[in-house]
């Protein structure tokens, strides 16, 4: 058992399938791997998995896959996040009970926010998301039109770590289907995915103006 080992996770195994396969077209290259304080990106967000979990698959892009990272297998990924996800799945051992997916783009998630993941899994749940309510009025449009504006009330908005039940997860993902989050892929196979409060500093790095000093 790893550093995630507590009284609290005893005999069961967890393991992190951490995403950091993309190009970061929006960024403009791949920001997992930008400076952020003393390190990179991707090491806030490996060290944050490995604090949490048993073991971490760090799924990279193919030219990075001999690279030397601090993670316990590492694979490379595929031309989508669910393709990145599903090849660090398949390298995840088979006996590992729980799954936490996360996005090598959010360096600021801490260990107690995958705890907390992890946990509701552990009560009952097929999968666990963190959510807050958005902040802007979210409108569902066809094209320039708007068509509704949902009671916010009703709306989350999801960040990773994602935690899951591990065969949940595998069989969720043996379609192949593609989907932004990992959760919709669970809930389309009928599972039953909880949400815990989320962290207002876990934003994903997208844009350049992301990351302090970058515009
Ligand atoms: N990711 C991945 N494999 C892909 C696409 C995305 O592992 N084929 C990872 C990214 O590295 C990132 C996370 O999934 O850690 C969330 O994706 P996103 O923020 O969309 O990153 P990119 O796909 O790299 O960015 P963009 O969509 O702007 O190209
Ligand atoms: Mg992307």
């Amino acid at each position: 058992m790893g550093a995630g080992s507590t009284d609290q996770n005893a005999g069961v195994s967890v393991w992190a399938v951490l995403v950091a396969a993309g190009s970061g077209a929006r960024f403009g290259r791949p920001k997992q791997y930008e400076p952020l304080g003393a390190r990179r990106v991707l090491d806030w967000s490996l060290d944050a998995c490995r604090a949490a979990c048993d073991g971490v698959v760090l799924v990279v892009a193919a030219d990075r896959a001999g690279d030397d990272e601090k993670a316990d297998i590492i694979v490379a990924g595929g031309a989508t996040r669910s393709d990145s996800v599903r090849a660090g799945l398949a390298a995840v051992p088979p006996d590992a009970d729980v799954v936490v997916v996360h996005d090598a783009a959010r360096p600021y998630a801490t260990p107690a926010l995958f705890e907390a993941v992890i946990a509701a899994v552990r009560g009952g749940a097929d999968g666990a998301v963190p959510g807050l309510p958005p902040a802007d009025t979210i409108k569902r449009v066809d094209g320039h039109r708007v068509v509704e504006t949902p009671d916010r009330a009703m709306l989350v908005a999801v960040q990773t770590p994602q935690a899951f039940r591990a065969d949940v997860l595998r069989a969720a993902h043996a379609g192949g289907a593609d989907a932004t989050d990992d959760a919709a892929l669970v809930e389309a196979a009928g599972g039953t995915v909880v949400v815990v409060p989320g962290e207002r500093d876990n934003r994903k790095i997208t844009h350049p103006s992301d990351l302090p000093g970058e515009r």
